[in-house]
């Protein structure tokens, strides 16, 4: 059997190999996303690997043609593939599931640089500036959480919170109640009224677009810690920068932002950005921005990589594939 997988990194060669070798499949490995113009290098693939790339109708309907069966994302998001198209066309697609810990402890990381003015104190250091001007925190487990979406990563980062003894707020459209002993399941407009610091764990889906908005930051306590870890889209970027530049958020943790795609992971040294809000935010003493990174660990790419390549095989050997999307 023959995957390609596109857009592989260095960083990735070796897991490649490794699984590809464990898997007894050929690999045809190519560095750029998908386009129209490499599309080719899937010619005689059954399967094909890919990130955050957009997958359209016509790319698909050209790997149809080429003979793949089903197109595996190797992240958990998959909101980048035209899923109905590929339905139309009975191309499977299917995404990941890499261990939660990874976006987990990055995300109580993150709470912990916010709320202790990690942004100025560091930048400040490398300036030999020592003073203590405007950088006095807060104890993360003085203050009440709210965790917004409690799939695998929401309810890991629950888990971690447990030793902080914060007071936890969770929401999600459907509570677990294996968590109902760390965490009280409340309805969203308690977490904005109640909350101190809110974390998002939610997929990009029209009911998450835009949940941090004019209308909901209003509701909101005083000086709230917002962290977003999950997807740009969940927050109205203009609103947040509003909110920042009012007071009424007092700190934020971003390692997604709205209109990311072109940007993060690429090197824009010496050029323009084109991102206005970016520019805003990340100028912002208290707003720390990281380029969606949560899921960059030893771990997280080893099981992208394997979960990815056992994916395309189940699919193709007509076996049960627990990563496929429906
Ligand atoms: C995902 O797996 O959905 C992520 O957010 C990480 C990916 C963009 C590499």
């Amino acid at each position: 059997m023959k995957i390609t997988a596109y857009s592989c990194r260095p960083d990735e060669l070796a897991m490649f190999e490794k699984f590809g070798k464990e898997c007894g499949v050929q690999l045809v490995l190519v560095p750029e996303g998908p386009s129209m113009e490499n599309a080719h290098m899937a010619e005689g693939s059954q399967g094909v690997s890919i990130i955050t790339t957009p997958v359209d109708e016509q790319l698909l309907g050209r790997w149809k043609r080429c003979g793949v069966q089903i197109v595996s994302s190797r992240t958990v998001g998959y909101e980048h593939v035209d899923k109905d198209a590929a339905d139309r066309l009975g191309i499977a697609v299917a995404n990941v599931s890499y261990t939660p810990n990874t976006v987990a402890e990055y995300t109580v990381m993150a709470m912990l640089m916010a709320v202790r003015r990690m942004k100025t104190i560091m930048t400040r250091f490398l300036g030999q500036d020592y003073s203590l001007l405007d950088i006095r925190g807060r104890e993360l487990g003085r203050m009440t959480v709210g965790v917004v979406g409690t799939g695998r990563i929401g309810e890991t980062v629950i888990r971690l919170l447990r030793g902080f003894g914060c007071r936890i707020l969770a929401y999600d459209l459907k509570p677990k109640t294996e968590l109902k002993e760390f965490a009280e399941y409340v309805d969203l407009d308690t977490i904005w009224r109640e909350c101190d610091l809110i974390t998002f764990h939610t997929p990009a889906t029209k009911k998450s677009y835009h949940m941090v908005n004019r209308d909901t930051l209003e509701k909101m306590r005083d000086g709230v810690v917002l962290i977003n870890m999950a997807r740009g889209t969940v927050m109205d970027t203009a609103a947040l920068i509003q909110a920042l530049e009012g007071g009424k958020v007092g700190a934020a943790a971003l390692d997604v932002v709205e209109n990311e795609g072109k940007i993060y992971y690429k090197d824009f040294k010496y050029q323009p950005l084109g991102h206005h809000d970016m520019a805003i935010l990340s100028a912002m003493p208290n707003v720390l921005m990281t380029p969606h990174t949560a899921f960059f660990t030893d771990e997280a790419v080893s099981d992208m990589i394997e979960y990815s390549i056992r994916s395309c095989i189940a699919h193709v050997n007509g076996e049960e594939n627990p990563w496929r999307v429906w």
